[in-house]
């Protein structure tokens, strides 16, 4: 359990219980403050996973790099040549037939998306947010997008409705594939189309197992695709059906994984089959349906056996923490935040505590504020970091508190000035900052990206 500094200086100052967090004292009587003796075992976060991290002298090369920048406040930034393998990784484990599409979401970046299509050889993009969809079909005009979910119409309506006056519609229609989840969208979409007197290209969505979205009845494909057949406002796409839940499965192991994407993969072609019925010939020879999977933990499993022709993965690019490890070993850690030490309180005090119980609250630990924290993140160097007992404030009450407090073990040689680098759990921690720093080489680059969708 956790409880952020307000709940924890209110319940102080009612006279409650003190021993909020992690406490075990092993007396059955929770200690009042003020009352002499042990309070808590330090809280302890969950260590980073079993990733091929860069060692210590890397981090350190960082912060010289960014003290002589001049750089005082959190960062986060990518390690090129780690992003460079990744891409290549996910290149090679996507190879032709199959296409490989890039995840906007993970990637929040216009400068790293362009990166990664420049790299990779794609312009096949999966856009998830709406009001990112503009700038990228702007900045990135070869891009082709797929809308990795079913949006209310209304928010449809209105992205066709914010672009400037005079712009071509039906240009913009040709570029971009949404999606339908169910009957009821897709007349909503065909009467949209009609309103705005373009074509809109529809994939339909399948929900192959992860049970968020999507068509989960097979009886219910053929009755929208005769609605393809009928109406010229739409186009049929293809399918997108995500299986995020496969590296989840409930086993933990990469046999569990094979299993859950052996029944997704059957799931998958049961609608592939009604598409290729006689019935709907004139849409399964369509050229260029896409038909969508995949992502970051499970790019690899598509080569065979499956009806999959366009996989997606973003996050992969950059490889935060949350990806169970089973196929993509191969991916390196590539995005890190960095933020510097404040101050180093040899013998750290919580407020309303004695100096004993704070002393046993943190455990022989030093107290150490820094610039922001709260990131849901691993910390990752220096070793040993871990949350300040009772006054952390939790990722899910601010994910940048103005100083958070970390501790450090009593030996740890740190310093105000120096930096505490974490790890993301997810990559799309790249929305928090205004610029994205960049290493090559182990060294911080002059160039930045600018974090999407801000253009400076
Ligand atoms: C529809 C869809 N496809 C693929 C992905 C995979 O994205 P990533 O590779 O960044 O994990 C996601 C993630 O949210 C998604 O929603």
């Amino acid at each position: 359990m956790s409880v952020d500094r307000r709940s924890f200086m209110k319940s102080v100052a009612a006279g409650s219980a003190a021993c909020l967090v992690g406490c075990n004292t092993g007396d059955p009587e929770p200690t009042r403050p003020g009352d002499e003796g042990a309070l808590c075992e330090p809280p302890v976060a969950p260590p980073p996973p079993d990733l091929d991290y860069p060692g210590a002298s890397y981090f350190d090369q960082v912060s010289r790099d960014l003290d002589a920048a001049g750089i005082g406040t959190p960062v986060v930034f990518i390690d090129m040549d780690r992003v460079d393998a990744n891409i290549d990784a996910i290149v090679r484990g996507i190879s032709a037939p199959l296409s490989y599409r890039i995840v906007e979401k993970s990637l929040p970046s216009l400068d790293l998306l362009s990166y990664v299509s420049e790299r990779s050889g794609s312009d096949k993009f999966m856009v998830l947010h709406l009001p990112f969809l503009a700038p990228l079909l702007d900045a990135l005009p070869n891009a082709q997008v797929l809308i990795g979910k079913s949006h209310l119409t209304s928010a449809v309506e209105s992205f066709f409705g914010s672009q400037p006056a005079g712009t071509d519609l039906a240009a913009i229609a040709s570029r971009v594939t949404f999606l339908a989840d169910n009957p009821t969208r897709l007349d909503e979409l065909v009467a949209l189309a009609g309103r705005l007197g373009v074509t809109l290209k529809l994939a339909i969505e399948l929900d192959v197992g992860l049970a968020r979205s999507g068509l989960n009845d097979p009886g219910l494909l053929a009755p929208m695709l005769r609605v393809f057949l009928s109406s010229s406002a739409v186009e049929f796409a293809g399918f997108l059906g995500y299986d995020g839940h496969i590296a989840h499965s409930p086993t933990g192991t990469g046999a569990g994984m094979d299993l859950a994407w052996s029944a997704a993969t059957e799931v998958y072609q049961s609608y592939v089959d009604i598409l290729n019925g006689p019935e709907f010939e004139a849409l399964a020879s369509l050229p260029d349906l896409i038909f969508n999977s995949g992502g970051s933990s499970s790019y690899p499993m598509y080569s065979t056996g499956t009806p999959v022709n366009d996989v997606a993965a973003g996050g992969g690019v950059l490889r935060p923490g949350s990806y169970p490890n089973h196929v993509i070993a191969e991916l390196q850690p590539a995005i890190f935040i960095g933020t510097p030490v404040f101050r180093v309180y040899p013998e750290p005090r919580l407020p309303f505590f004695t100096a004993a119980n704070s002393a046993g609250a943190f455990g022989g630990r030093k107290g150490v504020t820094i610039a922001g924290g709260g990131w849901p993140a691993y910390f990752t160097h220096p070793p040993g970091i871990q949350p300040a007992p009772l006054v952390s404030d939790p990722t899910d009450h601010s994910m940048v508190p103005n100083q958070g407090m970390v501790t450090a073990p009593a030996d740890t040689p740190i310093n105000p000035g120096d930096w505490i680098y974490y790890h993301p759990r997810q990559s799309d921690a790249l929305f928090q900052f205004e610029r994205i720093m960049l290493v090559r080489g182990g060294r911080l680059e002059t160039e930045t990206m600018a974090a999407y969708p801000r253009r400076y």
